[in-house]
């Protein structure tokens, strides 16, 4: 386990956008006592537990009603070997063995089996959000509905500056789909309206969100295939959660939602399966304030 908590920077001075008083109802320390694996990382200052671990060994182990918030970016099931466009260049699409498709139904039975766990942890009130293009959007929509979530908004998240299309035989793609979910039909699920109206000139907020792919800048701790922008991770975390609310990502890649987390002051629990990732995700945990 590394433990860095001495190198981290404090953050008590960031400003953040919900001010409301932190109160710790709860503790991600306390829930990771049900996990026999030790964290790979763990930040009691700020409040991270990262866990080099296949999802599927620590959600399980997770208490029931415990997580308030999840973020859930999975494998896309689209490295088919084809190519796109990178900078210029033609570049292949496989983004690593994790994200090859093991073929329509096992793709379902995979999904299914991730989206209950993650319910079954969700506290009553509790919301998911699921990102996704057409190679998994499809298959997640049915699953949650099959196990009961209420979809509360699917967002087009338009991606303002995507790479061209090479085969020129399709519209370029510059969307992905964000569906946002309560744990189920009884659940009052929170939602920051004023704030996201506040952050829209004072216009209600819209399901179309305008946001560039993650930039160099984002990029210079090491490079994820498939790194979200902090852009979005924020407005999640902003429109979803309060402060000292307890925040899950089962597929962390390099930690975007935890950033996120730890910037507006909420607790994180990230589980990746690779090293390199989790090692990206430490270095931009550690240097919060400029990421
Ligand atoms: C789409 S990426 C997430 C990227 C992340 N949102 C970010 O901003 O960096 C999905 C990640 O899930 C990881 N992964 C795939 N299958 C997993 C599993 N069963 N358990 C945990 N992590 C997994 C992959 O290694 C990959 O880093």
């Amino acid at each position: 386990m590394l433990n860095e908590t001495n190198d981290i920077q404090p953050n008590t001075i960031m400003p953040t956008l919900t001010q409301e008083k932190i109160t710790h109802k709860k503790d991600i320390f306390s829930l990771a006592k049900n996990i026999p694996q030790s964290p790979y990382f763990e930040d009691k200052k700020h409040s991270v537990i990262l866990f080099k671990s296949d999802c599927f060994d620590i959600l399980p182990k997770l208490p029931g009603n415990s997580i308030d918030m999840i973020f859930a970016d999975p494998p896309y099931f689209l490295s088919n070997g084809g190519f796109t466009c990178h900078a210029g260049k033609m570049v292949s699409v496989n983004k690593g063995k994790w994200d090859i498709s093991k073929g329509v139904e096992e793709n379902f039975i995979f999904t299914q089996r991730w989206l209950r766990e993650c319910q079954r942890i969700l506290t009553p009130n509790g919301a998911i959000w699921v990102s996704g293009t057409s190679h998994i959007i499809y298959t997640i929509g049915s699953a949650m509905q099959g196990l009961g979530y209420k979809i509360l908004n699917d967002i087009a998240w338009f991606k303002v500056n995507p790479p061209p299309n090479l085969s020129c035989r399709y519209f370029t793609h510059s969307t992905e789909t964000i569906l946002w979910a309560a744990k189920n039909k009884y659940s009052k699920h929170y939602f920051n309206y004023d704030l996201m109206r506040k952050m829209n000139n004072n216009k209600q907020m819209l399901s179309l969100w305008s946001i560039k792919a993650p930039g160099f800048l984002e990029k210079i701790y090491g490079k994820h295939p498939t790194q979200k922008p902090i852009e979005l991770l924020n407005r999640i975390v902003l429109a979803s959660t309060k402060h000292g609310d307890i925040i899950l990502d089962p597929f962390t890649g390099s930690s975007t939602t935890g950033v996120a987390a730890v910037k507006e002051k909420r607790q994180f629990i990230g589980i990746e399966l690779e090293e390199e990732y989790l090692r990206t995700s430490i270095k931009r945990l550690k240097d919060i304030e400029k990421t």
